[in-house]
């Protein structure tokens, strides 16, 4: 499977991803520039990515302690998740995100 993943520069890249793994763990192995620092408990909120549109209606919600921790997130907006909460299954071939910006 393949997600979509838009950069910083707006360059969109094509990455093969496992299913099982999530978003940001996938984000992480191919080194962009995301820190995670949490390692993926939902306790950071600097995994921020934002979802396309179409494909943020066909994902699992967000459960209550992403929608809080997102709240902490710089930029938020209507299609923000949290990557690390993406875990990725075979419905989500194709799925494109963008990196969020992520302040020091
Ligand atoms: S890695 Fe910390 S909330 Fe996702």
């Amino acid at each position: 499977m393949r997600i979509y993943v838009t950069d910083y520069e707006g360059q969109e890249h094509p990455l093969d991803a496992v299913e099982g793994w999530s978003v940001m763990q996938i984000l992480k192995e191919y080194d962009f520039p995301i820190k995670a620092e949490c390692g993926g408990a939902c306790a950071c909120a600097t995994c921020h990515v934002y979802v396309d549109e179409d494909w943020f209606k066909r994902l699992p919600p967000k459960n209550e302690e992403e929608d809080e921790r997102l709240d902490e997130a710089f930029d938020l907006k209507d299609t923000s998740r949290l990557s690390c909460q993406i875990i990725l299954d075979e419905s989500m071939d194709g799925l494109k995100v963008t990196l969020a910006p992520n302040p020091e």
